[in-house]
């Protein structure tokens, strides 16, 4: 709901469980409040308008500003820099008008959250009186789903030219208190792991330069009381849906005031815009939780489930699948592949996926990206007789591509060496003996479009893993004026967009995947075309545990690839029990990457019964709330987490151990979010208990002489 209190100028965004209050005072929109429900009043006075302090600075350095910039006595972080024509970027905004519709409007150019007849909108303009720049800004609440949506667009109404140098698109104030902040941390092979410490004083930002959210920090971050943890305490959150650079930050003033921020990385960006011109932001999705982390995982996991993934494949179950990545690297050909899938299909798999090194003359990362025409050396009769094999085997047909690389040893490049992003004079930065096209140009996007619409329609490809294997250097567009150069980063997200709009609403039944060196590019923007991300390269059990944790802060199991591949594993040369590794795929979209033809009977006696126990499942795993139970970032040997059927009938808990110890008292493992009078039935022994002492009192962990060892708990409602 959102209310407007006239006299008062006051706003109310009223979620399920979060309110959000705004005032226009003095013709300043002000930041109220942000927190825990409240119920519609006019709640102005409680918070009284600020003085100044003393005669050194004005009030206006105390404002709680909903766009915050550069303005009279205002010294802290700015949501907006906008350099008018003089040169200078003073921005004084004040409230215009506003306006308040049903639904939702989608971003244009951009992915964004959607409504199904479950959401209101607000938008309120503000303006500079000098310069005319006016400022829109979204707000959505929807009803059933606890995220705050916010966006804005910057309007050029003056006559004068003008450049954006900052543009941050959601800002807020959080009340004064002890506060820790959680972030996702990590690197190719190591992403996403949480990462808590306090909340530092003055300016702390974490970032991405570079084109691409990146392995290093991912676009999330939490602001929690010092003692919240996963089932209590207050939780800030943002992330944003979008894929490129980005910037989040948090200032804390030396008068103790907190703001948060969530926007474009100004290293990495400007934008030119003419008189009449407008310039729309990514959106912001705001999380409040008064329940913990867990509160604040769940809203983010129901939210991204239903309002950003879209499409034939949202609320269906995902096919288990094989992928030859890991099993032969570039060297196959179709009678390797064939065996590989034929075993595949004998365990239950569903779907064979042929990963990189099919096309041009591809036999290892250093040619051919770009030339998406399939090699005739290793598939001599091409895709479709391979697709209709496998279908022939009851697998589904599914490849890899790279669509926004070029090599500079691929005929593409030899037909359009201009068409990679550089800059003239200097050296083209390779990575991965690759350089990246400009996705900004139209030509490069159509010939996209078309080359891949020609390889999906020449057989029966019904899932696309789309990769993208290094981040931007000399990430410049040559085509754009000087005046605008600075904008190529954006306008190559744009140009992806566009490119991914078009392929999957061509292609609407394919499931994509979205990838980049694993998880380097794991976010909401990706998530809007394509339902799944492939979570990381590091396919090591016990590695994956915390980088699922840390994954699951945000994002859904149902977008999480994760496979079972060989041992000693290629990332770690680790060696993990084959059970393990299917425990913990099970905590994503299951899968396996490593050449089953090869398989000893044992372990494909293991692999059918895991392969099993995931279709029993996969709707709960997939479509159930999920839950935190031990946290291996904490607990020195142990990790456990929980998913719940969307009905509550049906229960999992996986439990996972990291080395015997001999000699210790049993560990317990607490339940979370069971009715506590219902009765629940262990599916292995039978026994039933109630809801409450299987949170209370908790699971035995059993012992064990197995290094790596794990378990899964089924119980079902009685
Ligand atoms: C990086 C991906 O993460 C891998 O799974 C694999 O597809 C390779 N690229 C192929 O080059």
């Amino acid at each position: 709901m959102i209310f407007f209190h006239e006299a008062k100028k006051l706003f109310h965004l009223q979620g399920d469980s979060y309110s959000y209050f705004m005032q226009v005072r003095n013709g300043i929109l002000t930041h109220l409040y942000w927190g825990s429900r409240l119920p519609d009043e006019d709640v102005s006075a409680l918070i009284p308008e600020v003085q100044a302090y003393a005669s050194f600075d004005n009030e206006y350095n105390r404002l709680t500003f909903e766009v915050p910039t550069q303005e009279k006595g205002y010294y802290a972080q700015r949501a907006l820099n906008v350099l008018n024509h003089d040169g200078d970027d003073v921005l004084s905004l004040r409230y215009v008008s506003h306006e308040i519709f049903h639904g939702k409007k989608a971003l244009t150019g951009l992915p964004s959250a959607y409504a199904e007849d479950d959401a209101d909108t607000l938008v309120i303009t503000l303006e500079d009186p000098l310069t005319h720049v006016r400022v829109h800004l979204n707000y959505t609440v929807y009803t059933g789903f606890d995220v705050l949506c916010r966006s804005l667009q910057v309007e050029n109404a003056g006559e004068k030219d003008i450049e954006l140098k900052n543009v941050q698109e959601a800002s807020v104030f959080l009340p004064k208190g002890e506060y820790d902040i959680l972030h996702l941390k990590g690197s190719h092979c190591r992403e996403r792991n949480a990462l808590r410490s306090q909340l530092p004083r003055g300016f702390f930002s974490l970032d991405s330069r570079r084109g691409a959210s990146g392995h290093e920090n991912n676009p999330f971050l939490a602001v929690l009381e010092h003692n919240a943890d996963e089932t209590r305490g207050q939780v800030y959150a943002m992330t944003h849906v979008y894929s490129g650079s980005f910037r989040l930050s948090t200032d804390v003033s030396i008068d103790d005031r907190v703001s948060m921020m969530i926007g474009m990385h100004p290293d990495v960006f400007s934008w030119h815009l003419a008189p009449g011109e407008s310039f729309q932001s990514p959106e912001a999705l705001l999380v409040y939780s008064g329940e913990g982390l867990g509160g604040m995982s769940q809203r983010f996991h129901r939210f991204i489930r239903k309002r950003i993934c879209r499409g034939y494949w949202r609320d269906l179950p995902r096919p288990i699948l094989v992928n030859n990545w890991e099993a032969t690297y570039f060297g196959f050909n179709e009678e390797k592949l064939l065996a590989i899938a034929e075993k595949g299909a004998k365990i239950g798999c569903e779907l064979f996926v042929m990963d990189d090194g099919w096309f041009g003359k591809r036999d290892s990362d250093n040619c051919s990206l770009g030339d998406w025409v399939v090699d005739k050396k290793k598939l001599p009769g091409g895709l479709k007789p391979l697709g209709e094999k496998l279908n022939a085997l009851g697998m589904r047909f599914g490849i890899w591509f790279e669509p926004e690389m070029i090599s500079p040893d691929s005929d593409l490049y030899r037909a359009h060496p201009d068409w990679c992003l550089h800059v003239d004079g200097r050296e083209r930065t390779e990575a991965r003996q690759q350089l990246i096209l400009d996705m900004g140009r139209k030509e490069v996007q159509d010939y996209l479009i078309d080359a891949l619409s020609k390889v999906l329609e020449s057989a029966n490809i019904t899932y696309v893993k789309w990769d993208m294997n290094r981040n931007m250097t000399e990430g410049f567009s040559c085509v754009l004026p000087s005046e605008r150069r600075m904008e190529s980063q954006h306008r190559y997200m744009l140009g992806l967009y566009r490119v991914l709009d078009e392929i999957t609403s061509r292609f609407p039944e394919v499931l994509f995947e979205s990838c980049s060196g694993g998880g380097g590019r794991f976010d909401c923007g990706m998530l809007y075309y394509m339902p799944q991300t492939w979570t990381s390269d590091d396919t090591d059990a016990f590695e994956r545990i915390g980088i699922q944790w840390g994954t699951s802060m945000v994002y859904p199991a149902s977008a999480m690839g994760a496979h079972v591949s060989v041992v000693p594993n290629h990332q770690t040369m680790r060696i993990t029990p084959f059970e393990t590794r299917c425990n913990v795929a099970l905590g994503g979209n299951f899968g396996f990457e490593l050449d089953l033809s090869k398989l000893s009977d044992e372990d494909t006696e293991k692999a059918k019964a895991a392969v099993r126990t995931v279709k029993e499942l996969r709707t709960v795993l997939q479509q159930g709330t999920f839950s935190r139970l031990i946290d291996p970032t904490r607990h020195d040997n142990l990790a456990s987490w929980q998913f719940v059927s969307e009905d509550e009938k049906q229960v999992v808990v996986c439990l996972y151990q990291r080395r015997v110890k001999p000699n210790m008292q049993p560990e317990r493992v607490y339940l979370q979010n069971l009715i506590p009078d219902a009765r629940y039935r262990n599916q292995e022994t039978g026994e039933t208990y109630s809801g409450a002492a299987l949170m209370h009192i908790g699971l035995n962990v059993p012992s064990t002489w197995t290094d790596y060892d794990s378990w899964v708990f089924r119980f079902e409602r009685v």
